[in-house]
């Protein structure tokens, strides 16, 4: 692939995202309308880039970085909504600093004069997530897979009863990957919604194969898909469609192509 993204190469929906492009050229990325792109990268790749991540945060966001009392949550914060924008400006034709956000009434962020473009944002360790879309609600979550000493209180208190059930059913050796193929898909459906964790997550059912089984409370309309974003973290991407098709890539950052790009 050359250039900058280009026209996304086909996955299938459970496939790996493993396309590599670059940011590097400021042509326009079109996205049809039953299209869903899916972008991951690692924040560790990205740290020349910081400086210019920063510069194009608008107040409300720098305000939202300086809150963190720890300097790496800091760091993270304005990498992955630097690289939004950076993301978001490309499929809008414009600067990424010229991006202005809204939220809804739980917080799920929006674009102001979006043209239709939607978008959803996940981050778990090193690594960050984002989805757009045209004209579909969607709502995307990745976790990075590691012990969680909770975790049966996590299922106990927050799954549905099937979700709990089948749960219990697996090794303890399969429980982990399990337990993080649910939350995911779990938390991408109420991103989806919007209502992120307003909605009862015990009101839904999530199914842990690939395809996603979706079933409950205001699910009609989803569609639920598995994601390996990359080695160590499981995701999963919720759309209100059923007919949608998904591609996406491992976003790489070069700095010094970046400079043009996000400085206006
Ligand atoms: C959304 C939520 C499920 C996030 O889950 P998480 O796994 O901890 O975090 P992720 O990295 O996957 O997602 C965070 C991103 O989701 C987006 N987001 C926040 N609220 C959202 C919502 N209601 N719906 C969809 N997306 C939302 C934002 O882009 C956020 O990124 P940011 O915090 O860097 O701005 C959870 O934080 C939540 O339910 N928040 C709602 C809080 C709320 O009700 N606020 C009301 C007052 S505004």
């Amino acid at each position: 692939m050359t250039g900058w993204v280009g026209n996304p190469l086909p996955i299938s929906l459970q496939g790996q995202l493993g396309v590599s492009c670059c940011l590097a050229s400021d042509k326009a990325v079109f996205l049809e309308r039953n299209s869903v792109h899916v972008w991951f990268a690692t924040f560790s790749s990205m740290s020349p880039a910081l400086e210019c991540f920063t510069r194009t945060l608008d107040s409300t966001e720098s305000l939202r970085m300086s809150r963190f009392v720890y300097e790496h949550l800091r760091v993270r914060f304005a990498r992955a909504h630097g690289l939004l924008r950076l993301l978001l400006s490309r499929y809008l034709d414009c600067c990424p600093g010229e991006l202005v956000f809204s939220q809804g009434s739980h917080g799920k962020p929006s674009i102001v004069n979006a043209k239709g473009l939607t978008f959803s944002l996940s981050h778990s360790a090193d690594g960050v997530a984002i989805a757009v879309a045209r004209e579909i609600d969607i709502g995307i979550d990745i976790e990075e897979i590691q012990p969680i000493e909770d975790r049966d209180d996590l299922v106990e208190r927050f799954f549905s009863p099937a979700e709990f059930s089948c749960y219990n059913q697996l090794s303890p050796a399969q429980q982990e990957t399990a337990f993080f193929r649910l939350w995911t898909r779990k938390e991408a459906f109420v991103k989806g919604l919007g209502l992120g964790l307003s909605h009862p997550l015990d009101s839904f059912t999530v199914g842990v194969d690939v395809p996603v089984s979706l079933a409950g409370r205001d699910t009609s309309q989803w569609s639920l898909h598995h994601l390996d974003p990359g080695s160590g973290f499981v995701g999963a991407l919720a759309v209100r469609s059923h007919e949608v098709s998904l591609s996406g890539g491992t976003l790489q950052l070069f700095p010094k192509n970046l400079s043009g790009i996000l400085i206006s």
